[in-house]
């Protein structure tokens, strides 16, 4: 069975599908970790961005792997390296070359083949997997959203404002909505979860019902 997670960035998203997935024991895919990936490559072999079918042919050679919590890149452990600024910026350009999606569709769903999966993203209901048994488009309002972002970076000492957070969410969004290919939306048939004022094990408990209505089960 696959169930994919949709939604904008702060909606809990990793949170909730890591744990969706513990919880079932099934396998747990973050698509945008693969998208972090392929930018990271692409700056630190020196790719340019502006190229896309450059950047395109090295997605297709590089061999992304998960192994537990940590994502590695033809054997080298990019766990954190795909999550600085730079690489976030960087990301967001690989994001909208439609050469590149194409290679992380065929990827993803070589990945999702013959198993149970919760898979994580933008597009996995629209695009990737449309024919998933269960589609969530999980969101909170934007306040929420940069509250909770906000929340976490000065919790790690990190002097930023609300508003920044706020304004740098806003245009994130509103890329990735806009993107041409894979742009962010719920699939016509997505489940909507709005997360305020929920926490996260709420939120789990919620997408355990819904993948358990749709006849999921736990892997024994
Ligand atoms: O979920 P994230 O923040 O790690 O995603 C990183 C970037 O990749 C973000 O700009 C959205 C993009 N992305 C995408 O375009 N399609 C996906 N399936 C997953 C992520």
């Amino acid at each position: 069975m696959i169930v994919t997670l949709d939604g904008p960035a702060g909606a809990g998203k990793s949170t909730a599908a890591k744990a969706l997935a513990r919880r079932l024991g099934w396998r747990y895919l973050d698509t945008g970790a693969m998208y972090r990936a392929v930018a990271w490559a692409a700056l630190h072999r020196g790719v340019s961005l502006e190229d896309q079918p450059a950047v395109a042919d090295l997605a297709d050679t590089l061999e992304i792997r998960f192994d537990a919590d940590r994502v590695l890149v033809d054997g080298h452990d990019v766990t954190q390296a795909i999550r600085t600024q730079d690489v976030t910026a960087a990301t967001r350009r690989v994001a909208d070359a439609a050469a590149v999606r194409d290679v992380m569709v065929k990827q993803q769903r070589r990945i999702a083949a013959d198993c149970h999966i919760v898979t994580e993203g933008r597009d996995q209901g629209t695009v990737v997997f449309p024919s998933a048994e269960l589609k969530i488009f999980l969101t909170a309002s934007a306040a929420e959203r940069a509250r909770r972002r906000h929340r976490e970076r000065t919790a790690c000492g990190d002097q930023v404002s609300f508003a920044t957070i706020l304004a740098s969410q806003q245009a994130r969004d509103d890329a990735d909505a806009a993107r041409p290919v894979g742009a962010m939306r719920a699939a016509d048939d997505a489940m909507l979860v709005a997360t305020d004022g929920m926490n996260e094990q709420a939120v789990v408990e919620k997408l355990v019902s819904l993948v358990i209505s749709c006849g999921g089960q736990a892997c024994p």
